[in-house]
């Protein structure tokens, strides 16, 4: 038995480190057309920070567990052949802003359909519409060689930041086909670690749905939260407090009710877009509008923070410095893909707020790039004022006291640890008077900073 998993992304990545821990027999081969990130993962550096992920790699890698840029002669030497490339949002043609950009699955296809021989079990890895399999076996099915496959689905439940924990003990293990036999190889390669009970088996339909409606359901929750902080901050009730109150009901239950600027993450977003372009697709419009509702209140609250930062500095934050806590879309990962931050960041700076950015793990070339990104137009072209106000209004901080000094007001925008316990009364007196602080993950001590003299404005509290 080979593997092969086409794509060394947040996904790919993690899951094959793990597979390749817990099957030493089972020669792993990690393939990417990206170069430069292959690189990275043969190095001491890899591309992603997750924690734990360094020892998984460094165990595995050499043993069982290799990476190159060889897509050809890894599909053709493996058994069992992951897809696991990107599926972003499509931003161009048919469905533009909402469907699934599938161009890099069917790539795969086409060249598994292309190079290989002899019978290959190919499994989705990566998130995709209900019944892209079908296309999927399509492509699959012109191949010539004598070459046949089962095609498998086997979406990642995995979160960043707990990717490794996510992958080691897994609330369940998803895998839907239509071959008895395809299913049995991968959940034996599964059973190495993870108890017989938790691999769920269903058709190939059910389980492609059952991701986008996971993801779905998950990213409602935030916005339902969401949705009522807005109304703690009107009526004087306190989101935290609601949220412990009704997360005490079995039926509710106390995750995912963390409410914050607003969900990110590469899948949520793109997930849900994807499901409503399905239901539109089959003429469901009520049931499109029901859950395109869930990114339109996501939206409202990333906006909603940036104009209350504005509000309440005076209703202008125009050359006023703004220290920006986290850039990344929630703590652990380096991962910046739908930053809650990109977008407020945007918003500040279009009222030429000047921005002393500071996040523990993500690059100043990768904060750049995403405020480039995100002021461009559709056509990715950056119009001249904000290309300047990305030149003279962005600075990236090498910590929070750097980023602190002399701000108007600092927002906290990822829930890293190290925002928690930090010096905040040197922080205060670096800053002039009134100091704001707006939380942006109900992280900071409101009442002791507001001891120090900062004026706290969080999210869902008046
Ligand atoms: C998500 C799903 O959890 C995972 O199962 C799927 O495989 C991929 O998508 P991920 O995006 O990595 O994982 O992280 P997650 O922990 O789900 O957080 C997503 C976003 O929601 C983050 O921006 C996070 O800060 C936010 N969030 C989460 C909240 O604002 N409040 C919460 O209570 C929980
Ligand atoms: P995810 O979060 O889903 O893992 P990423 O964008 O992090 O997504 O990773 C997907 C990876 O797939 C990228 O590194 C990209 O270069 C790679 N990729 C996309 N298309 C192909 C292809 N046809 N062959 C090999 N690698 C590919």
């Amino acid at each position: 038995m080979k593997i092969c998993c086409i794509g060394a992304g947040y996904v790919g990545g993690p899951t094959m480190a793990m597979i390749a821990k817990q099957c030493p027999d089972i020669p792993v081969h990690v393939v990417d057309l990206n170069r430069s990130r292959i690189d990275a993962w043969n190095s001491d550096s890899l591309p992603i920070y997750e924690p734990g992920l360094d020892e998984v790699v460094r165990e595995a890698r050499g043993r069982n567990l290799t990476f190159s840029t060889d897509v050809e002669s890894a599909i053709s030497e493996a058994d069992m052949i992951f897809i696991s490339v990107n599926t972003p949002t499509k931003t161009f043609g048919m469905g533009a802003g909402r469907a699934a950009n599938l161009e890099f699955v069917e790539k795969c296809a086409r060249q598994i359909a292309t190079v290989a021989s002899g019978h290959k079990i190919v499994v989705e890895k990566s998130t995709l519409p209900v019944r892209t399999a079908g296309a999927i076996k399509r492509i699959l099915g012109s191949a010539g060689d004598g070459a046949s496959f089962d095609v498998l689905s086997n979406p990642e439940f995995l979160a960043e930041g707990t990717a490794i924990d996510d992958l080691l003990d897994p609330d369940r293990v998803l895998i839907g086909g239509d071959s008895e036999r395809a299913i049995d190889t991968l959940a034996a390669v599964y059973r190495r670690w993870i108890p017989e009970q938790k691999i769920l088996t269903t058709n190939l339909w059910s389980s492609e749905l059952s991701k986008l409606t996971a993801n779905a359901f998950l990213a409602q929750r935030v916005s339902s939260i969401n949705a009522i902080s807005a109304l703690c901050e009107a009526t004087g009730a306190d989101v935290d407090e609601v949220a412990r109150a009704i997360g005490t009901d079995s039926r509710i239950g106390p995750k995912f009710l963390k409410s914050s600027v607003g969900f990110g993450g590469s899948c949520f977003q793109k997930d849900i877009l994807n499901l409503v372009y399905l239901c539109e697709h089959f003429g469901l419009h009520e049931v499109a509008a029901y859950w395109e509702q869930v990114v339109v209140m996501n939206d409202y609250q990333k906006r909603r923070f940036a104009e209350k930062i504005v509000k309440t500095l005076f209703n202008t934050v125009s050359d006023k410095k703004i220290s920006i806590w986290g850039w990344a879309f929630k703590k652990d990962t380096n991962d910046t893909r739908e930053s809650a931050a990109i977008y407020v960041c945007r918003d500040l700076l279009r009222e030429h707020a000047r921005l002393h950015i500071y996040d523990p793990r993500v690059s100043r070339t990768q904060i750049l790039k995403d405020l480039q990104t995100v002021m461009s137009d559709a056509d990715g072209q950056l119009s001249p004022p904000d290309q300047r106000l990305i030149e003279n209004h962005v600075t990236v901080a090498s910590d929070c006291y750097a980023s602190a000094r002399d701000a108007h007001a600092i927002a906290v925008m990822t829930e890293w640890d190290e925002f928690k316990t930090l010096d905040y009364q040197k922080i205060y007196r670096a800053m002039p008077q009134p100091a704001f602080l707006f939380d942006g993950r109900n992280i900071v001590d409101r009442q002791a900073l507001s001891e120090v003299g900062f004026e706290v404005h969080a999210i869902g509290k008046s």
